[in-house]
């Protein structure tokens, strides 16, 4: 079939995320794409760190193989630009693939990179986590919370929720003044039994304690009591940070592989 007699279709807004779709017959979807809004969660957002831009959106875009170099990417590219009145796109795609190409060519801006590392839970020595959650810690203390992600854009507000099911597990350091360190894990968008981890992040001024290690093993105890079906968890590390990446290999987390971010500046 010809690429020119493929409609772009919009497909109804579900759960936050609008969604196109490249049709290719009824029923046969040669590619789709995304945006979801971005839970500045997902990029750190103890008080000390910058917020994400409001204004950005993340995009996702998939073509399938034998649908590739036609110019559908492209198209749904344009269908996105001209439905939506965001007009910041951010994209993360696997380093030296078809998607980091097709960013260039579109005047993406590459603005990082990232490491991914999995941890299955075959490879976690029960006993030996258990001490290092255990290990007192002078003057923090563990909490823990469960709930909905998208219920809040900083990790405090949801500490201020009561917990509830929900998506997402949290395991926090705190101290008299309040929330120091945490990791958060949140269920979807990988598959099912897998588990995206954000930080662990510690507040500057309480580093170098092991609250990163020890929330980080708290977390990985807590998931697998509340989601037993839980077999892995997929951690995000920017990749010029050596000592998160130590602590992931110390856990036992092995590289997985490494993306990059892009964005892009709608006119
Ligand atoms: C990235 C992706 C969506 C591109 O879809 P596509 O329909 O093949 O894209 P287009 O045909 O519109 O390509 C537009 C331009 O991007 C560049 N490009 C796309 N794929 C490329 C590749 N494999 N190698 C080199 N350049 C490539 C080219 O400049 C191309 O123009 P040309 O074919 O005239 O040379 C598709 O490869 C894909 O689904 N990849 C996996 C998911 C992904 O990486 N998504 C990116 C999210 S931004």
């Amino acid at each position: 079939m010809s690429e020119r007699l493929i409609d772009i279709v919009t497909v109804p807004d579900h759960l936050g995320i609008a969604g196109w779709q490249a049709m290719a017959a009824p029923g046969l979807v040669a590619g789709a794409a995304g945006l979801r809004p971005i839970n500045p969660i997902e990029h750190g957002s103890l008080p000390s760190e910058p917020a994400t831009r409001p204004d950005a959106v993340e995009l996702s875009l998939y073509v399938e193989p034998q649908w590739r170099r036609r110019g559908i990417g492209s198209r749904l590219l344009a269908a996105v630009g001209a439905d939506t009145a965001r007009r910041h796109l951010v994209a993360e795609v696997v380093a030296g693939s078809a998607g980091e190409a097709f960013c260039a060519r579109h005047g993406f801006r590459r603005t990082g990179s990232r490491r991914h590392d999995l941890l299955t839970y075959c490879d976690v020595h029960h006993a030996w986590l258990g001490e290092l959650v255990d290990v007192e810690h002078p003057g923090y203390r563990l909490n823990h919370w469960t709930g909905e992600l998208a219920d809040a854009t900083r990790v405090e507000e949801l500490l201020r929720h009561p917990s509830r099911p929900g998506n997402a597990v949290l395991s926090a350091a705190e101290a008299d003044g309040g929330l120091v360190a945490y990791a958060v894990a949140a269920v979807g968008g990988l598959p099912q039994r897998r588990v995206r981890q954000y930080g662990p992040s510690v507040l500057a001024g309480h580093r170098g304690q092991g609250l990163g290690l020890w929330v980080s093993a708290a977390l990985i105890q807590r998931l697998r009591e509340i989601h037993p079906h839980v077999d892995e968890i997929e951690a995000r590390t920017g990749e010029d940070d050596p000592g998160l990446l130590a602590l992931h290999r110390h856990l036992g987390f092995r590289h997985l592989r490494r993306t990059r971010l892009y964005e892009l500046a709608l006119p």
